[in-house]
């Protein structure tokens, strides 16, 4: 069920990163590189949504729908951020989930159509966090003290986002567990344990690249993702 649940998240973030893709691509001319390379990112992270969705039906589990909390946050970006803004928090779930996905793929234990699964979208998921690097250049060089903050939270806001994703109590409570409220919390602390120790480094050494640890943003780092600045 929880593989299950992984694989609707992943497919629902990728539908949300689409919309702010297709948001950019509607303003380019066809004849230039980033049209090119954006509707080709839209063809793959929709083959993606198409293969998530098929492996939910293979492990063959019902999945739950994002909370309110989660579909707020993607309103938020959708409709009130700036682009580079949306671009910062696409980036920042696709370097978790790359991280991820290479786990997933190394593990023996894990179910091997999922492996394969995670083997194919690591492959091309690795191309895009490079073009968002590249594309994202241009306002991270240029930004100032304030826009740099911003993007640190933004990033870590991600980060948080994805992290709280997956774990439903809704499962445990059909799973039939004694306190399905306790073996939540369990996995919530189990998640952020291994996510902190797994996948913050990649994400941290990204906002270090643009400066955006600063004396705002490394304590809320600190405070809210335990992150070792
Ligand atoms: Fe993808
Ligand atoms: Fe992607």
């Amino acid at each position: 069920m929880e593989l299950g649940q992984v694989m609707y998240s992943y497919g629902w973030s990728e539908g949300l990163a689409c919309v702010i893709f297709n948001k950019r691509l509607i303003k380019l001319n066809p004849e230039t590189h980033e049209y090119r390379y954006l509707v080709n990112e839209l063809i793959e992270e929709f083959r993606h949504q198409d293969m998530f969705a098929k492996a939910v039906r293979k492990v063959n589990v019902n999945t739950y729908k994002a909370s309110r909390i989660h579909r707020m946050v993607g309103w938020i970006q959708l409709n009130l951020m700036p682009v580079s803004v949306m671009f910062i928090s696409v980036l920042s779930v696709e370097l978790m989930t790359d991280i991820y996905g290479k786990m997933i793929r190394r593990d023996p234990k894990v179910f091997e159509p999922i492996r394969k699964v995670s083997e194919l979208h690591h492959i091309e998921e690795g191309r895009h966090v490079q073009y968002t690097k590249m594309w994202l250049k241009h306002y991270l060089d240029n930004s100032n003290f304030l826009l740099r903050t911003l993007y640190s939270i933004v990033v870590m806001w991600g980060v948080l986002f994805m992290r709280t994703l997956y774990v439903r109590e809704e499962i445990f409570e059909k799973l039939g567990v004694d306190s399905p409220k306790k073996y939540t919390k369990a996995a919530k602390e189990n998640l952020k344990k291994k996510m902190g120790e797994q996948c913050l480094p990649d994400v941290i050494s990204f906002v270090k690249s643009f400066d955006g640890f600063n004396f705002i943003t490394r304590p809320i780092w600190k405070s809210v993702l335990n992150a070792k600045i």
